[in-house]
């Protein structure tokens, strides 16, 4: 076994190239093709799909500086759960689509193409008894049941765009998701199961209605049997609306540039961002990388261990296998329930050939040692993906010798929930590995590395990451915020997209991601912006300022550390330390509770009043060896007093 170097280089096994879509000479072609000929190299991707009507007009794209827009397939028509459901009736109507395994591992299902084409057309003409139409918004708050994914493809059916939010927010976060967009419906469940408990869902639905006044109907499917409220005239149970349903619907006729979801996600500033993802460039996009890069084929059984609440779960659980007709496995449960071999139970009790899941999961799964793993045999896996943030050479070579048995190579895809699908990522018979290296782009995609003026820098380098192109799947603006969208994206460096992130370029040309350079942080792999949880902490009561920063925590990747200014009269208490916790998950949601809360009596502060977040990241970081230029500092004693608070906290 190898030492822990990120120097480390892994060739690609033989037997690898021979088998994969790609071997290295034909990636190398296949991209040169397809950035100096990318409108006849993605024509040809394109057939990939089904369409009504086969697009001629392919790719309509410009970064700026002045024209800002994305079109791909522009005169294409079609319909995205026609692609992931009716065109496998022929050949695949028995295969498995969804296996579905429940939080009690004596629960499991199996949802056939022919299964889950009826649930899906019942659903779709449930939907459009209530009056939903092409081009309405529906929030699906559901847990990790097939009835998510079967919500998010009725929707395409019909036209409809999803927006799902992840079942761990609060009614809070729930309510600004349904209105920001006018929601004219909302799916959700009595509760959902997970780790043994039950959670509430319907509870935190009827609490967000209050104030969602487009909301018009609520559907509620029966997950735990537990009480609920009930509004009559409003609430509708989920099996009662498809009961009577019709297992047929006729596909609604989707231009290849109609929206297909939303999906809201932090960013540095201010509240969550509806990122826009229209059907046929988001479809392609999901469906090759889930082909190419996770290396599927026709008698692999596919596990995304992600929530179908984030971009992961949409793309590779949902869209992404279910376009190549793959058998996609779905869990409701959690790694270390009811213990922690349950990971490893699950792929040999479906004979799982493919897994991919967060560097997060596997942190917390080297903690148990490597009993739990050993205890099962893993003899059908081949390949091992990792997604959601910079996985470190630790996790990934025991990834590699512990879990694949040095078998199975490892693809490290680096992506966001604006890009659709994986852009920086090697193809598994093409590129050799190195641990914590997301390696080289995908087709279509061309990555750049900027300084901090937005000067592109070229050979090995390290700086700020942008996208000169990335491709058909990228996000094609903010929902109702056109405005923001190219703000956020396209001011820092005119002509390039820029994603937030950090990156170093090695000599091989390796793309290697450092981690946001934005007020983003990222808590085992959920994204979330400092400013979120900060205007959480400044709506209680006792709380007059609060700047929140990220730092590294050996399990979570980044945890949240909150500086905390009290108000005048209010005394700091270990009392008030829990409740601003709980304050934060009934504001918020779980996730983003703080790990850690300094008190402060006053926040370190430039003459101009902006909070020197530079200062608070390394004192949390207890690396207060080099703050660097503090002298714009408007009271410099200040920092002193933070480092010594920092020390009284564990
Ligand atoms: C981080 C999740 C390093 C990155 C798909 C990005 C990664 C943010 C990786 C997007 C990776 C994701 N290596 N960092 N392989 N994958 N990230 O929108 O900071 O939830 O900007 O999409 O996660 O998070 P999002």
């Amino acid at each position: 076994m190898s030492a822990p170097s990120s120097d480390a280089i892994f060739p690609v096994p033989a037997s690898w190239q021979r088998r994969a879509w790609f071997d290295n000479a034909a990636y190398r072609r296949d991209y040169q093709r397809s950035m100096h000929d990318p409108q006849r190299f993605w024509a040809e991707q394109a057939e990939h799909l089904d369409w009504f009507h086969h697009p001629t007009r392919i790719r309509d794209v410009s970064y700026g500086p002045e024209d800002i827009h994305i079109r791909w397939f522009e005169d294409g028509v079609l319909n995205a759960s026609v692609n992931c459901l009716d065109r496998h009736l022929l050949e695949r109507a028995r295969k498995a689509a969804i296996v579905w395994e429940g939080d009690d591992p004596a629960e499991s299902r199996t949802l056939s193409y022919a299964e889950l084409h009826a649930e899906v057309c019942r659903l779709a003409n449930g939907l459009k008894s209530l009056g939903i139409c092409k081009g309405d918004r529906v929030t699906v708050y559901l847990p990790m049941v097939p009835e998510a994914a079967v919500a998010m493809l009725a929707c395409a059916r019909i036209g409809a765009m999803h927006s799902v939010v992840f079942a761990g927010f609060s009614a809070e976060s729930l309510a600004g998701r349904i209105r920001d967009c006018d929601a004219k419906l909302l799916i959700t469940a009595d509760e959902g199961m997970r780790g043994g408990r039950r959670f509430a869902l319907k509870a935190n639905a009827d609490e967000a209605l209050k104030r969602c006044p487009s909301v018009q109907a609520c559907v509620v499917l029966r997950r735990t049997g537990g009480e609920v409220a009930w509004l009559d005239g409003r609430d509708r149970w989920y099996h009662e609306l498809v009961d009577h349903q019709a297992s047929n619907c006729e596909p609604e006729t989707m231009n290849a540039e109609d929206p297909l979801f939303v999906l809201y996600t932090s960013g540095s500033t201010g509240k969550p961002k509806g990122v826009l993802h229209t059907t046929a460039g988001y479809l392609l996009a999901a469906s090759l990388t889930h082909r190419y890069v996770l290396d599927y084929h026709d008698e692999d059984v596919f596990w995304c261990t992600a929530d179908i609440g984030w971009v992961t779960g949409h793309s590779y659980i949902v869209y992404g296998p279910l376009a190549n007709g793959a058998t996609t496995v779905m869990f409701e449960g959690v790694p270390t329930w009811p213990d922690a071999s349950r990971f490893w139970q699950v792929i040999d009790k479906h004979r799982v050939s493919i897994f991919y899941t967060a560097p997060t999961a596997i942190r917390a799964l080297i903690r148990q040692g490597d009993a739990p793993v050993r205890a099962t045999s893993r003899k059908s896996l081949r390949l091992l993906g990792s997604v959601g943030e910079p996985i470190n050479p630790e996790a990934w070579l025991w990834y590699y010798n512990v879990v694949g048995e040095q078998r199975c190579p490892i693809v490290d895809t680096w992506w966001q929930t604006e890009t659709g699908a994986s852009v920086i990522a090697p193809l598994p018979g093409a590129i050799a590995t190195k641990p914590g290296s997301a390696t080289l782009p995908f087709f279509g995609v061309e990555p750049v590395i900027v300084d901090e003026d937005g000067r592109v820098l070229e050979g090995e380098c390290e700086g700020r990451l942008c996208l000169r192109d990335g491709g058909p799947g990228m996000l094609r603006t903010l929902y109702r915020d056109h405005d923001r969208f190219v703000q956020t994206y396209f001011s820092a460096c005119p002509g390039l997209y820029f994603t937030g992130d950090g990156a170093r370029r090695d000599k091989d040309g390796y793309f290697w991601i450092t981690g946001r350079v934005d007020d983003v942080i990222n808590v085992s792999g959920h994204r979330l912006g400092t400013a979120e949880v900060e205007s959480a902490l400044v709506a209680h009561p006792e709380v007059a300022e609060a700047a929140v920063v990220g730092y590294p925590h050996p399990v979570k990747g980044q945890g949240i550390y909150a500086y905390v200014t009290l108000k005048a009269n209010t005394q700091p208490s270990d009392e008030l330390r829990n409740a601003l916790g709980q304050w934060v998950r009934k504001e918020i949601g779980p996730i983003a509770a703080p790990d850690q809360i300094q008190w402060a009596s006053s926040l370190p502060k430039t003459r101009s009043g902006k909070i020197m977040r530079r200062v608070l990241r390394k004192i949390a970081a207890g690396d207060t060896t080099d703050l660097g230029d503090t002298s714009t500092l408007a009271d410099a004693t200040m920092v002193e007093s933070l480092i010594d608070g920092r020390r009284t906290i564990a």
